[in-house]
C-alpha cells in the first residue's frame, strides 16, 4: 500500500453511506441479498433462527424481518455499522438492536437454523476458525450462504473496473479503494473456498451466483 492512502476501515463515515458504497463496489449486491432471502423462505420456518455475519447496515436483516422471519440475529466487529443497523432497525422492531452483536469472533452457545456472511469472512483473518465455530452452530441440515470476493485474473480485474466506472466512480476513486483494501481484504481463489468448505465438513456444496470474481455458495451441513 503506498504511504498517502490509509487502510479500509468500518468506520462512521462508510456507515452512514454504506448501502450506496456497496452498490458502487459489489456486483449483484441486491441480486444476492434476494437469493438469499428466496432461499431461506423456501427452506427456513419463519420461527428458525437467523444469524447475519457482518450485518453491515442491517440491509439483509430488515429484508429478512419484512418477510415475517422472526428469531433474527446480527452480528459485526464494528461499533459503527451495528448504530447504523439498530437505528434502521428499530424503526421495525425496538427490540432489535439487542439481537446484534459486536464481537469479532462468532457468537458462543447459540444454535441456528441458517447463517448467512455475504462479503464479509475476507475481512476475517482467522477464517478457519471462523467457519468452523459457524458450522459448529449449525443445525444438522442447517444452510450456510456464503458470498467472498475471489481471486480476479487481470481479465476479470479489468471487467469489474468497468463495472466500477459505470457506477460513475472516478479512476482514482478505483484505485484508492483498491489500494486501501490491500492487507485488509484477504480473496482465495474458488476452488480454495471450495477446498475450505468441504474440509469444514459441509457436504452440499454449490455456487448459486457468481458474478466478476463475487461469488456466493451454499452448503448445507451434513
Ligand atoms: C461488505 S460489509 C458486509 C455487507 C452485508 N453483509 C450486507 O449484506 O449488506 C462487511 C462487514 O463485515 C464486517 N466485519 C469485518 N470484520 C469482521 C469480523 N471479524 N467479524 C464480524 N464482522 C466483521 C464489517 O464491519 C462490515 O460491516
Amino acid at each position: 500500500m503506498s504511504n498517502d492512502v490509509e487502510e479500509w476501515v468500518f468506520g462512521a463515515e462508510i456507515a452512514n453511506r454504506f448501502t450506496d458504497e456497496a452498490e458502487k463496489h459489489i456486483p449483484d449486491y441486491w441480486r444476492v441479498i434476494e437469493l438469499t432471502i428466496n432461499i431461506l423462505k423456501d427452506n427456513v420456518a419463519q420461527d428458525g433462527y437467523i444469524i447475519d455475519v457482518g450485518c453491515a447496515s442491517g440491509n439483509t436483516l430488515l429484508y429478512l424481518y419484512k418477510q415475517d422471519f422472526q428469531n433474527l440475529f446480527g452480528i459485526d466487529s464494528s461499533q459503527e455499522m451495528l448504530k447504523v443497523a439498530g437505528k434502521n432497525l428499530s424503526k421495525v422492531d425496538k427490540d432489535f438492536p439487542s439481537r446484534l452483536f459486536q464481537s469479532k469472533t462468532f457468537v458462543q452457545n447459540m444454535t441456528f437454523n441458517a447463517i448467512l456472511c455475504n462479503w464479509t469472512l475476507h475481512f476475517i483473518k482467522e477464517r478457519e476458525k471462523y467457519l468452523k465455530d459457524i458450522f459448529d452452530s449449525l443445525i444438522s441440515k442447517g444452510l450456510f450462504i456464503l458470498t467472498e470476493k475471489t481471486l480476479q485474473s487481470q481479465i476479470t480485474e479489468n471487467q469489474y473496473i468497468l463495472f466500477k466506472q459505470n457506477k460513475r466512480l472516478s479512476n482514482e476513486e478505483i484505485e484508492s479503494k483498491k489500494q486501501q483494501l490491500e492487507g485488509v481484504l484477504h480473496p482465495l481463489s474458488v476452488t480454495q473456498n471450495l477446498e475450505l468448505l468441504t474440509n469444514t465438513g459441509f457436504s452440499q456444496i454449490e455456487i448459486i451466483n457468481a458474478r466478476l470474481g463475487f461469488v456466493t455458495f451454499l452448503c448445507i451441513k451434513p
